[in-house]
């Protein structure tokens, strides 16, 4: 039976919180897409950033979108979900607009990534691809792994507090904006994946990750070349357990032969898009694994 919801305007909320019963319902859409996300990861949209929902008659969110602004250039839009038995109906549509209408007013370029499904969506809205990476699993760790060796003179070695403001500095210079407060969200949350790679006294590398519903994930991996990429990610992948995700640019093929060498396999594609341009914010030497299709 087709609901109200299908020939009305859907009812789209802005959330400054969320209730218990409200993050379960997006717990509920995150389970049923198969994604990662936890009550964590929404607490930074509705933090730093905005959520847009759409409620069932019933009250239940049966669908969302949320935007992060990086720097007064751009914003990030993700989270595009629509619960199963009201897909097709135009509510990722609807919400897209509404996040794309307030963005315009901001002046900030939507960016965004987009599995093969969300693509169809968003080319509608004028998004173009820029560049693509794969979502990579490991499910478990391997342990006669080779080590890499960090190029002479470079150490690394875990992330102190000291590292933070310089830290936060060369990522700004890499992703093209600050994105220091969903960082700092995701520190403390996989201890043994926050290592950063230093020359002497200067950055040249650094490696966070996050916990997951499915699986932890590593990433951003942001460093100068290939070899500092491989011995921070290498070193992480000796110390953390379990199954793990991480989204590695298609270009970066060098890291991706010592990731497949440790037991990783492609899992899904994923295309960055942007709206009316396909010129990316960020440096792509230096990109080699990003925080996530949820954050940039
Ligand atoms: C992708 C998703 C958000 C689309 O939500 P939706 O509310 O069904 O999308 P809309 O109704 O606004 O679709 C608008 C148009 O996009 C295209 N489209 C939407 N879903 C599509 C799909 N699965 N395959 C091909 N085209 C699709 C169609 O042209 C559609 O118009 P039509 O129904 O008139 O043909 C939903 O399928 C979903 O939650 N999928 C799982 C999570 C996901 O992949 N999210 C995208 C992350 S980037």
């Amino acid at each position: 039976m087709m609901s109200a919801m299908a020939c009305s305007e859907p009812r789209l909320a802005v959330k400054q919180s969320l209730t218990p019963s409200e993050l379960d319902d997006v717990g509920a859409l995150v389970r049923e897409a198969r994604w990662n996300q936890l009550a964590a990861d929404w607490r930074i949209f509705i933090e730093f950033g905005r959520l847009y929902a759409i409620h069932s008659d019933a009250g239940r969110i049966i669908a969302t979108t949320a935007t992060l602004p990086y720097g007064g250039r751009f914003a990030w839009i993700s989270m595009v979900l629509v619960a199963g038995e009201y897909r097709r109906r135009g509510l990722a549509t609807a919400l897209l607009r509404r996040a794309m209408a307030d963005l315009a007013a901001a002046t900030l370029v939507p960016v965004l990534d987009a599995t093969p499904d969300g693509r169809a969506v968003y080319r509608r809205l004028g998004f173009e691809d820029s560049w693509g990476f794969q979502r990579l699993i490991r499910r478990e760790r391997q342990h006669a792994a080779a080590s890499v060796a960090a190029p002479a003179g470079v150490t690394v070695r875990p992330i102190f507090d000291s590292d933070w403001p310089a830290l936060c500095a060369y990522d700004t210079a890499a992703f093209g904006a600050d994105r220091s407060a969903v960082l700092a969200g995701l520190r403390g949350r996989l201890p043994a994946a926050e290592l950063v790679a230093a020359r002497a006294d200067r950055i040249v590398g650094f490696l966070l990750g996050r916990d997951g519903g499915l699986a932890a994930q590593i990433g951003p991996l942001i460093a100068d070349d290939d070899t500092i990429a491989g011995a921070l990610v290498a070193r992480a992948l000796d110390r953390v357990e379990g199954p793990l995700f991480v989204d590695l640019a298609d270009s970066k093929r060098e890291l991706r032969s010592v990731l497949d060498a440790r037991g990783f396999t492609a899992a899904r594609p994923f295309t960055r898009m942007l709206c009316g341009s396909s010129a990316r914010f960020d440096d792509a030497a230096r990109t080699f694994a990003v925080v996530g299709p949820e954050f940039g």
